[in-house]
């Protein structure tokens, strides 16, 4: 099997898709990998570190020949292209936010497995990307409200006086947030979180952070443990138990989502307008539509005194361990799809491979996708 690993072309895109790590890995096990020269210049990884460890460095972005290529952010159409026909692709799609890009994969011929479809199951939690990645995300999200903070976040009993610990407020308590309660709980602040699915409260508590409960959040939960779309009648609900709590905090952070939908508004101007001048909001959720109503994409604003952070791809800003929890997710995948020489045996039937395959023989193939953009299945 021939992997190629191209250098990202996003804008602010920092992460690569290989380390040398996992490159000595596949190269161990016979397979042949590429790396395009300066692919993880960005997040510290050298040429020579990747040439150390077994794989070949190419100056061309294009993969000539190469049967497999891996990568983070989706190909452009120009990327697109370049891939050779029955070709694999793996890396993140997102193909509900942009259908052109799996309608070009699939009439290029490419076989696609889109990261972000990785089941969440037992058995492909090693392949997550989406939880390594918000993993990072939740992380820096408190580490970006600290900065910000007009204030110190730990209990300090000094000399001088002492200093209250700051309040936290998290709303969601996935993956992302947990992690971003236990960064904010590691600092001394004292957090309380809110979810809608009634199993992240004893998530919640067993990081030491309190519980916003809202009647009714039992049926919010699906079969796949994410969450639903809440109602109107229960938002309100929420809106009004949370409120209290957000008036008093220092640091906000949001989180919540709900998958192949706009992101629910949780924070409202009026609910800004509340919090003290100083304090601050990190909206996670700023890419799929904000859970903040003045938060702006890319941006830092200041609206009634709050600083509200809307930093985009929040991974990209910790790429060494972004990109080597990320590399080492695609090498679990890759995984299954060679043989003990490290020849392609692709099998489509396995459930991880088929839960996150997108495009296949000249179509989109992913049910729960062409679903969500309104296609037919072929
Ligand atoms: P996500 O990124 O889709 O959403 C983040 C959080 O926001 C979720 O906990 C969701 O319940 C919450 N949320 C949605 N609407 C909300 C609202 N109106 N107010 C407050 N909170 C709201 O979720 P993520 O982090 O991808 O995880 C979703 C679920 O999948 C979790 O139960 C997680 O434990 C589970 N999971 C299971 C895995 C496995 O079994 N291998 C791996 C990763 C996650």
């Amino acid at each position: 099997m021939q992997v190629f690993i191209p250098t990202e072309s996003a804008p602010g895109e920092t992460r690569v898709a290989a380390t040398p790590e996992t490159v000595a890995r596949l190269v161990k096990r016979g397979v042949a990998v590429t790396v395009q020269a300066g692919a993880g210049a960005r997040s510290y990884f050298v040429d020579e570190a990747f040439r150390k460890a077994g794989a070949e460095i190419a100056d061309a972005a294009a993969p000539a020949g190469a049967a497999l290529v891996a990568r983070v952010q989706p190909p452009s159409a120009e990327e697109i292209e370049v891939l050779a026909e029955g070709s694999v692709l793996v890396g993140h799609v997102f193909a509900t936010a942009d259908r052109s890009r799996a309608e070009r994969l699939a009439s290029r011929g490419v076989t696609t497995f889109a990261m972000e479809l990785v089941p969440r199951t037992s058995r492909a939690q090693t392949m997550d990307a989406l939880s390594s990645q918000a993993t990072v995300a939740g992380y820096k999200a408190v580490i970006l409200a600290a900065e910000s903070l007009d204030k110190l976040c730990p209990l300090l009993m000094t000399a001088a006086g002492t200093v209250k610990p700051a309040r936290a407020v998290v709303f969601g308590a996935g993956v992302a947030g947990l992690q971003a309660i236990a960064t904010a709980r590691r600092l001394g602040c004292v957090v309380e979180a809110t979810d809608i699915r009634a199993a992240a409260k004893e998530q919640v508590e067993s990081l030491g952070a309190r519980f916003i409960d809202v009647p009714g959040a039992e049926d919010m939960e699906d079969e796949g443990g994410y969450a639903r779309e809440a109602d109107e009648e229960f938002l309100a609900r929420q809106r009004e138990e949370v409120a209290r709590r957000v008036e008093g905090a220092d640091i906000v952070i949001t989180t919540a989502q709900i998958p192949g939908r706009p992101a629910p508004r949780l924070v409202s101007e009026e609910l800004v307008r509340s919090m003290r001048p100083g304090s601050v909001i990190v909206d996670l959720a700023v890419e799929s539509g904000g859970n903040c109503e003045l938060s702006v994409p890319g941006e830092t604003v200041e609206c009634h005194g709050v600083r509200i952070v809307g930093q985009r791809n929040l991974p990209a800003s910790v790429p060494r361990d972004a990109s080597s929890l990320y590399a080492k997710n695609v090498l679990a995948l890759l995984g299954l799809m060679y043989d003990g020489e490290g020849a392609f045996a692709l099998d489509l039937e396995d459930d991880v491979l088929a839960g996150c395959l997108l495009t296949h023989g000249g179509a989109i193939v992913h049910p729960a996708t062409l679903e969500q953009l309104g296609m037919a299945q072929a």
